[in-house]
């Protein structure tokens, strides 16, 4: 820490400082990663998100209600695709960056951005994360579950649970002028706490006026204030995966998608959009 500063925050000439400009140009020269003004939403933005977030919702409720053993990963792609698209939304995986489907299905061993298929089936025991993003009106809204197909090992039901109590129990330690580290220190003790890891390779991401925005929303702990500042207005997600196993993943090459982990050890992961208040987050979707 101090690090190279950053000039995020900047006040527009001539305009009085508010209380919320000296608390944040202050944390900027002492070194610290802040936001950008974009980064902070307009009311009027969280609204727009959340109205996007209610038919991400009722996506993951249909699947909810729908998913069912001897189904194939490619019936769940057609359910978002065709509700998304009857709501007014637009499913944001589907050609982004070139991913081919409306719906990222990934289970078991894989950690996340599985693609469906039509020769991919549910089994009984399977635990299944679909992740579902929706553009409307030009806001985006992202958000993930698990479902356990029948039932499954306890092990397999203790991770997915742990996984939701990790997104939960970070997302409370969120308020005004914490940081993303100190939100990921709070998963990392959680999982480990629970003989599970915390995958590194990816993380949650600021959402709304695009897919991925800043910040990165790393999961896993670090000394220190790590990561972005939060501030009031901000909207970002987070979404740990959590390994039963090793914490290493891989990238399957015939797809360029599919991250598994290595070790061939389940992994869970959950997903909210949040907005932060003053009090602290606010779930979007
Ligand atoms: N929804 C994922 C996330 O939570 C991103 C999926 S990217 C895709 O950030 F291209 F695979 F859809
Ligand atoms: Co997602
Ligand atoms: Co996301």
């Amino acid at each position: 820490m101090p690090r190279k500063i950053k000039n995020n925050w900047k006040v527009p000439a001539g305009r009085p400082l508010t209380e919320m400009d000296e608390i944040i140009l202050d944390y900027q020269a002492r070194g610290y990663l802040v936001p950008s003004r974009d980064l902070i939403k307009t009311p009027e933005q969280v609204e727009g998100i959340r109205r996007s977030g209610d038919i991400t919702r009722g996506a993951l409720d249909l699947v909810a209600s729908e998913i069912k053993a001897g189904m194939s990963t490619e019936q769940i792609n057609r359910l978002v695709h065709e509700y998304t698209l009857d709501h007014g939304g637009t499913p944001a995986p589907l050609n982004y960056e070139g991913f081919p489907k409306s719906v990222c299905t990934s289970i078991n061993e894989v950690v996340c951005h599985g693609i469906p298929s039509d020769e991919e089936l549910l089994f009984p025991g399977d635990i299944v994360n679909v992740d579902v993003t929706t553009i409307y009106k030009g806001y985006y809204s992202d958000a993930s579950r698990m479902y356990i197909i029948e039932d499954t090992y306890p092990e397999w039901k203790r991770l997915v649970r742990v996984a939701k109590e990790c997104r939960d129990i970070g997302a409370a330690t969120c308020k005004p002028y914490t940081f993303v580290g100190d939100m990921a220190k709070a998963i990392t003790r959680h999982a480990h706490q629970n003989g599970c890891t915390v995958v590194r390779e990816l993380c949650g991401h600021g959402v709304g006026l695009e897919f991925h925005e800043a910040p990165d929303v790393d999961h896993y702990g670090v000394r220190g204030k790590s990561g972005m500042l939060l501030v009031p207005g901000m909207v970002f997600t987070i979404e740990p995966m959590i390994n039963l196993g090793k914490r290493d993943v891989y990238e399957d090459c015939d797809d360029g998608w599919t991250i598994c982990t290595e070790d061939g050890q389940p992994s869970a992961q959950w997903e909210h959009t949040y907005h932060l208040t003053p009090r602290g987050l606010e779930i979007l979707v």
